[in-house]
């Protein structure tokens, strides 16, 4: 990515500000002051960071604004709180504290916040430079409402990687479990929690290759997510399906043997 443009919400106080200039000088960007930027940028269609008052980073390009929130991670987390629910995600996975997941589709982390409660740490490739910078830089920063989010925030390595890459470099059983949700190739457009970031998302689409790939680095087992209607599910093999008959989605699973 180039020309990486860091800024600050209006009217900053110095620890923004200096926040700015480090994190230009960090991901050899260029810092611009706010009053300046809108002049720097003539009218073009630049994206650009800003250093929020809280110190958590927005991405701007043009009317869409993405920015850091835990998502449906709290509900994930009342599914399993609750006797009567169940969560397809922790079935499907079943972390134990002593796990090392490698999520490979991070996007907002709000699944890899919610498996870091569980495990020991999650390690979350995202392939998209502004979802993976809005949400590194921000999630030492966020204002978490609950303690177990701050305590899963510190559990969670973000690495910027295109995961097909990343996986070929891995060496054989170097995570316990590896997971993939990519886009979806039917965008359910319902999901607000993932309309802010479908402008940047990358639509990789993951073949057989891939997944042998995640039964390499896996010790254990292997999670792959789509939903029932698409149509991925009758080129890749699994040995287990789970999901709720309600529900649109369906985990794979595939247990390394
Ligand atoms: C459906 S979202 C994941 C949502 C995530 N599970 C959560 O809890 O927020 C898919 C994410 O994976 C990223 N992605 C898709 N293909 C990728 C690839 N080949 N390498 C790295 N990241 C990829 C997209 O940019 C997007 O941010």
């Amino acid at each position: 990515m180039s020309n990486i443009i860091f800024t600050t919400s209006h009217k900053p106080d110095k620890f923004q500000i200096e926040r700015a200039l480090d994190l230009s000088k960090k991901y050899k960007g260029i810092y611009k002051n706010r009053r300046h930027l809108s002049k720097f940028l003539n009218n073009e269609e630049i994206g650009y960071f800003i250093v929020n008052k809280d110190n958590t980073l927005n991405w701007v390009m043009g009317d869409n604004t993405f920015f850091y929130h835990p998502s449906i991670s709290k509900v994930k987390m009342k599914n399993i709180e609750n006797e009567n629910s169940k969560d397809y995600l922790h079935e499907a996975i079943t972390p134990t504290e002593e796990d090392e997941i490698l999520d490979l589709t991070l996007g907002l982390g709000s699944e890899a916040l919610f498996l870091a409660n569980f495990c020991k740490e999650v390690t979350a490739t995202e392939g998209s430079f502004p979802i993976y910078l809005v949400v590194k830089e921000s999630l030492n920063y966020y204002n978490f409402k609950e303690k177990w989010m701050k305590d899963a925030s510190e559990k969670i390595k973000i690495i910027n990687d295109n995961y097909k890459s990343f996986l070929r470099k891995q060496k054989d059983n170097s995570f316990d479990i590896v997971y993939c949700d990519p886009m979806f190739e039917n965008p359910n457009y319902l999901s607000s929690s993932l309309n802010s970031l479908r402008k940047m998302a990358i639509y990789d689409k993951i073949n057989m290759e891939d997944i042998n790939h995640m039964l390499r680095t896996a010790k254990k087992k292997i999670v792959f997510k789509a939903r029932k209607i698409d149509k991925i599910w009758a080129e890749l093999k699994f040995d287990d399906y789970l999901g709720s008959r309600n529900s649109d989605i369906i985990f794979g699973v595939t247990y390394k043997k």
